[in-house]
């Protein structure tokens, strides 16, 4: 893709804390228009990562550019950021703090408290339009930090873990939220550590850890990675069909779990309908995003000993 189709584009992208890499040669390409997710387990270099997108903290090693600009503070007008540190002023009330976002970005203040209105009373959040932030639930507050990034309509939304800390219902505007986004035009960058909310939502994604990319592609491709899951079951459960069944084979009692053999699943159930056990059941599926995140950063973690940090967690 050239790069006057990409929102942002990152080659090698290198950030060290002491003698730590903990961003270790990251490319990145967003296309514009994509919603695309950013995963990674705790530690992996995300936040670092979106830092640098953003002009936050220059990258030691490496190049980036948002909308084809290098230093991505002049995009900065066109840009709507949550950061993973919420914090709004306590003071504020509701609909002033939106209006204030838009104004760092360069929305007029008139027009932002109109939209911030509007926006408020879309997201079920009429009631608090003149709350203080102090007196706002920590969802609510960051429902109206998540307003006030989109208020100046930015053609480009980062959001660090935008997910956490909402309840599920409040998840699910938040994705609403994002699709409408990206209806109205905008490029969406987010991480998150919620592969449901990922699968759901994301044109495309890269998995990072230990600072590097370990996958870059769809969802389905994502998914791809992993074999699909066979489940058997027979018309006469109890007999052990492990003989039959590949070395995997799992049984519950009734149905037997494996991976679908490289050769398709005709061979086997043919041999299976001969020796009289019969299909009371079958499907074969391909596992989630939540599969795929284990066993590609269980992969990394496993090649790379020097960063055990997000090892424990998934090996
Ligand atoms: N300013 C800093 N100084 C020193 N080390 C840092 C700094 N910022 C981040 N780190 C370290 O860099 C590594 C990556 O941190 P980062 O916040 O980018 O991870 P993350 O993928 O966003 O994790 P999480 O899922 O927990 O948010 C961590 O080991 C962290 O301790
Ligand atoms: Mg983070």
């Amino acid at each position: 893709m050239s790069e006057g189709n990409l929102a942002i584009s990152a080659q090698g992208l290198v950030k060290r804390f002491g003698e730590r890499r903990v961003v270790d040669g990251v490319d990145l390409a967003v296309p514009r228009g994509a919603i695309y997710g950013v995963l990674g387990p705790n530690g992996a270099g995300k936040t670092t990562t979106l830092r640098m997108l953003l002009g936050i903290i220059d990258p030691d090693e490496g190049r980036r550019a948002v909308f084809g600009l290098d230093a991505p503070r002049d995009a900065s007008d066109r840009i709507g950021y949550l950061p993973e540190e919420r914090g709004l002023y306590p003071a504020m009330k509701a609909r002033e703090a939106i209006a204030f976002m838009g104004a760092l970005r360069g929305l007029d203040w008139k027009t932002g408290r109109v939209r911030a209105a509007e926006m408020m009373e879309a997201a079920g959040l009429g009631h608090a339009i003149d709350q203080k932030i102090r007196k706002l639930s920590k969802g609510m507050a960051q429902l109206v930090q998540l307003l006030g990034s989109v208020v100046h309509r930015p053609d480009l939304l980062v959001l660090d873990e935008p997910f956490s800390g909402l309840d599920p219902v409040n998840q699910e505007k938040l994705e609403a939220l994002i699709l409408a986004e990206r209806d109205r035009g905008a490029t969406i960058l987010f991480s998150t550590h919620i592969m449901a909310h990922a699968e759901r939502i994301c044109d495309r994604l890269a998995i990072i850890a230990s600072g590097k990319r370990r996958f870059e592609g769809t969802v389905d491709e994502a998914r791809a990675t992993l074999p699909q899951q066979v489940r058997y079951t027979p018309a006469h459960p109890g007999i052990d069909l492990a003989t039959l069944l590949p070395a995997d084979a799992e049984s519950d009692g009734r149905a037997w779990r494996f991976q679908l053999p490289p050769q398709g699943i005709e061979p086997l159930l043919v041999t299976l309908i001969e020796r009289g056990h019969g299909i009371a059941g079958l499907s074969i599926e391909r596992p989630g995003l939540h599969d795929a995140f284990v066993r590609i950063v269980g992969q990394a973690a496993a090649g790379n000993v020097t960063h055990a940090e997000p090892a424990g967690a998934f090996a």
